[in-house]
């Protein structure tokens, strides 16, 4: 270990707690020993009041509130606002929390004008999470660092209003067609929709059950504790760095591919294995060969050694939107055929491997017209209120600026090499 100039010999210890027959945690408090732990794995070295997670279980609550009850009583709005408030609104909370909303839908035109820059096939989420950032440009007086709580109502009320304008906007931009302004009258879900389907030159049918589908898909994604974006969301803006830029790395992070991206994996993989036949058990065989470099997308998480609460719910509404559109998609049966042999097979069952929030969202989001590089973005629509929560937690308790213990792994000082 080398600390502040010095270099130290130290004993390490590896194995897991089992096998060492210590506490880790109680042995770190008392000791002052450190863990090395790469990327912040299962240490529980952060607190939170916002999102209870148990994975052994597979119980998911915001807020204290189970997952279940939330998508069977509340609306996405609800939800934003119960993740970030701590509490659910009272009716006039609520009407007041639409209205400003509302308000702040529209985008600064000079914004637009960023946004015409951009190629009509860059992936949305870079779009999107450099329009999010610009919004700093346009709103300066929310770098306010003594963080004014009505400057910061009015950050939270401005992202989650224009989120969906921008993301529409990207999605408009990328098949041709005349970018839509929202409709302050419409709920928060119709309006996105309509910016998403809608023409300026026709009237646009909002189907009730696609909006609820997607209403109920937000709230399942809008909270998850600190994985990797919600701990980069906190990690900017422990840095004092504005509300906006911090949803924007929030964006960035969720982007990849171990991420959000993962559904959009998971239909890709949907798709190949029905170009090449549909043969679930050949495809399960081929997830189990260490040599295969086939993997199934969509199962087992980090967290989970159970079902994933959020998929069991939208694999419900996966049947309920096929059969309303009257899709007989084959993805689904693919989808559900390799669930069935993966959950009745020792192979998965020893490794705990489930499916996961990401199994089915895509087969929703194409029924209803998402195109797949679309549904990262969906992600990111549902997760904003829980990005949100978690800054503000951060900020409320004056958590200090991020700073990771590192453990010096490179080479001992050096003398420079003389010619
Ligand atoms: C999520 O909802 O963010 C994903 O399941 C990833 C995670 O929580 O680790």
């Amino acid at each position: 270990l080398t600390y502040q100039g010095n270099t130290y010999d130290l004993p390490v210890v590896k194995g897991s707690e089992d096998e060492l027959g210590v506490d880790i945690s109680k042995l770190r408090a008392t000791s002052g020993l450190i863990t090395l732990d790469v990327g912040f794995k299962n240490t529980g070295s952060t607190t939170s009041d916002v999102t209870f997670l148990d994975g052994e279980k597979g119980i998911l609550r915001y807020r204290g509130y189970s997952i279940e009850d939330l998508c069977e009583h509340s609306t996405f709005s609800e939800v934003a606002y119960l993740l970030i408030n701590g509490e659910l609104p009272t009716a006039q909370e609520f009407e007041q929390f639409k209205h400003d909303i509302s308000r702040h839908t529209l985008v600064h035109e000079n914004v637009r004008k960023i946004f015409d820059g951009f190629p009509a096939d860059a992936h949305p989420m870079g779009v999107l999470s450099s329009l999010v950032t610009s919004l700093t440009a346009f709103h300066p007086e929310s770098l306010d660092p003594n963080r004014d709580p009505k400057m910061v109502d009015l950050t939270i009320h401005r992202l989650i209003a224009k989120l969906p304008t921008l993301a529409s906007w990207v999605y408009k931009k990328s098949i041709g067609h005349p970018l839509m302004y929202p409709e302050n009258k419409l709920g928060y879900i119709e309006n996105f929709m309509k910016m998403m389907f809608g023409l300026p030159v026709e009237d646009y049918e909002i189907d009730p059950i696609l909006v609820d589908a997607l209403d109920k898909l937000l709230i399942l994604h809008a909270d998850h504790e600190q994985n990797c974006s919600a701990a980069t969301v906190r990690v900017v803006g422990s840095s004092q760095a504005s509300l906006y830029v911090a949803i924007a790395a929030g964006i960035n992070a969720l982007w990849g591919p171990l991420h959000g991206g993962a559904n959009q994996a998971v239909i890709e993989m949907l798709e190949d294995i029905h170009a090449s036949g549909g043969d679930v058990d050949k495809f399960i065989d081929k997830a189990k060969d260490p040599n295969d470099p086939f993997r199934l997308m969509g199962f087992g998480h980090r967290v989970y050694k159970n079902f994933d609460p959020r998929a069991k719910i939208i694999k419900k509404h996966a049947d309920a939107v096929l059969e309303k559109l009257g899709i007989n998609d084959p993805l689904l049966e693919i989808a559900k055929g390799l669930e069935e042999k993966a959950l009745n097979d020792e192979y998965f069952k020893a490794r705990k491997l489930y499916p996961n929030v990401d199994f089915y969202s895509g087969i929703i989001y194409k029924a209803m017209g998402f195109p797949t590089e679309m549904f990262t973005v969906l992600f990111a629509l549902g997760r904003l209120p829980g990005w949100i929560a978690q800054w503000k937690e951060s900020r409320n308790l004056n958590q200090p600026i991020s700073r990771p213990r590192q453990i010096y792994t490179g080479e001992v000082a050096r003398p420079y090499p003389t010619k």
